[in-house]
């Protein structure tokens, strides 16, 4: 413990407000259990560390199996009191409501926490992250109120509708990239069609989701709607993904994990939706807008230090354009400032962990082996400490290469040549993933017929990276199943029942 105040000092320097600062002095955290915050049963907790500087943030109640057994426990009792599906809509919408609000009055708080914990730039968690956790909860809210069953044209002796019932009780496992934002993509549908919650924050970012829960305190929630167990995949993950008594289970990470979770639903038939990686393909072709083209295929792919399922990480670049293309977009990421993600000026922070500067640095040394040729970056960032990758463009990549098949997830772009639009297709769609894609071209019949043709959830056309709480959100093939945001989720988190009434 003493180490850690001792180094509290040292890991939030910069940290500008007083409020992100008390937070992390009233470590260990706990977890939310039933509207109280509770040490884990084992009364283990774990470190979560700043990646810039690789001090210790704060300790957190690890949570295992017998803290999601409890949770569930809490959890059932909430649902089957219908504490809150048998709230009036109004009065559950001005819950969802109160979140948003919450979430914008300590905006400033939650950005600082945001960045301390994951590294990213605090330009992005302040403009990206906090804002569009509010209004995912905002958006959530308006459907509350127009969740509509169906009168059907049944027989007229017969009086037939459909109801849209809660799932039940829903277990949430999230990853570390937009911690805040994932936590809100999970949370704000599922309490707006009437389910409760366990929500499971990666062990590498557990701050936000924690403070999270604490406005979620605030806003009068009852108790046992919103569970929070920090702790690891293996123990409260799996205990999550394991339980009997969960109804169904939300799940954002890599695919490796995706399909251990698909195959612990079997127990009982969970509902499943998956978020997974992906590999997403950005493609230019010779008469696109050249400079929207680089601006937005840097955005694509260094944003988040490209630690973004939907990353446009295989940059195809018609082959006429390719020097000069990969050239512009070398030149762009020459200009991205590496550093401190609490300067506001810094456009590039460290990655998330050791683990996954570990990684991509092996990536780095598999595309060089693999003959391709960085034409920038290629290298660890030159920081003292901080887990800092130089933005990164590859050239010479062909889509056989490891870089061009598996995710990265980091500050790496692979540009690959293509010669016309029947074999940028082909290679675009030539991957085990299937989660986003982009055209960048001025003739809008090539876009549209390119935008048909790919196998994925989200194409973008002469923009990159653009989500919006209305539109939904997922992936084609390996990247998963089930869609995210706007009206699909509310399928997600719904069941449908027929009711049949005999008439006469
Ligand atoms: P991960 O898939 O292991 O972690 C995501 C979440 O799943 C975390 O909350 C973790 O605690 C939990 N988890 C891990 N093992 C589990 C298990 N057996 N049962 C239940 N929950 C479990 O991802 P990780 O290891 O952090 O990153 C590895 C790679 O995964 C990344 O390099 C990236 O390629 C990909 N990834 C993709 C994400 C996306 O947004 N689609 C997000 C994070 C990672
Ligand atoms: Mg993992």
């Amino acid at each position: 413990m003493a180490s850690v105040s001792a180094s509290l000092e040292s890991a939030t320097r910069g940290a500008k407000s007083s409020a992100a600062l008390e937070f992390l002095k009233s470590a260990p955290k706990k977890l939310l259990i039933n509207g109280k915050w509770v040490p884990s049963k084992s009364g283990k907790t774990f470190e979560t560390l700043n990646p810039a500087n690789e001090q210790v943030l704060a300790l957190v109640a690890e949570g295992d199996k017998a803290d999601v057994d409890e949770a569930v426990k809490y959890a059932r009792k909430a649902f089957e009191d219908f504490k809150w599906a048998n709230l009036s809509p109004h009065a559950r919408a001005r819950f969802l409501l109160k979140i948003a609000d919450l979430i914008e009055q300590h905006a400033d708080e939650l950005a600082e926490l945001e960045t301390l914990d994951n590294g990213k730039p605090l330009f992005e968690s302040a403009n990206i992250d906090i804002p569009g956790a509010a209004e995912t909860f905002r958006y959530y809210a308006g459907f509350v109120t127009k969740i509509y069953g169906e009168t059907n044209p049944s027989d007229p002796s017969m009086f037939n509708y459909t109801l849209r019932e809660p799932v039940g009780v829903c277990g949430q496992i999230i990853p570390w990239n937009f911690p805040l934002l994932m936590a809100s993509w999970k949370i704000a549908p599922a309490l707006a069609c009437g389910n409760v919650v366990i929500l499971k924050p990666a062990e590498q970012t557990p701050l936000t989701a924690i403070r999270l829960g604490e406005l979620i305190c605030e806003a009068g929630l009852p108790e046992g709607v919103v569970q929070i167990i920090t702790g690891f995949g293996p123990g409260a993950g799996s205990s999550i993904a394991e339980h009997p008594d969960i109804d169904k289970v939300a799940f954002t990470g890599s695919t490796e994990v995706g399909k251990i979770i698909l195959k612990a639903s079997a127990g009982n038939l969970k509902r499943v939706s998956l978020e997974l990686g992906g590999k997403s393909p950005n493609i230019i072709f010779p008469d696109a807008d050249m400079p929207s083209a680089v601006f937005g295929s840097a955005l694509g792919i260094f944003l988040n230090q490209g630690q973004v399922c939907c990353a446009g990480s295989r940059v195809f670049v018609q082959e006429s354009v390719y020097d000069q293309f990969t050239d512009s977009l070398s030149q762009m990421a020459s200009t991205l400032t590496l550093g401190n993600p609490l300067d506001p000026n810094t456009r590039m922070g460290p990655l998330v962990s050791k683990e996954q500067h570990d990684r991509v640095k092996g990536y780095l040394k598999a595309g060089k082996a693999e003959g391709a040729k960085a034409k920038i970056g290629g290298e660890p960032g030159k920081q003292e400490a901080g887990y800092f990758i130089q933005p990164t463009v590859f050239t010479g990549v062909n889509n056989q290469m490891k870089i061009a098949r598996e995710e990265i997830f980091g500050p790496v772009a692979s540009a690959i040549p293509f010669k016309d639009e029947t074999d940028v297709v082909l290679q675009g769609n030539d991957t085990d993933y299937g989660l986003a894609a982009a055209v960048w071209t001025k003739d809008i019949n090539r876009a549209l017929t390119v935008a048909r043709k790919l196998k994925a959830g989200t194409v973008w056309i002469n923009t990159y990276g653009i989500l919006d709480p209305m539109s939904p959100f997922g992936g084609y093939k390996q990247s998963g199943f089930g869609r995210e945001l706007g009206k699909y989720a509310i399928d997600l988190y719904t069941q449908i029942k027929s009711v049949w009434c005999k008439i006469g």
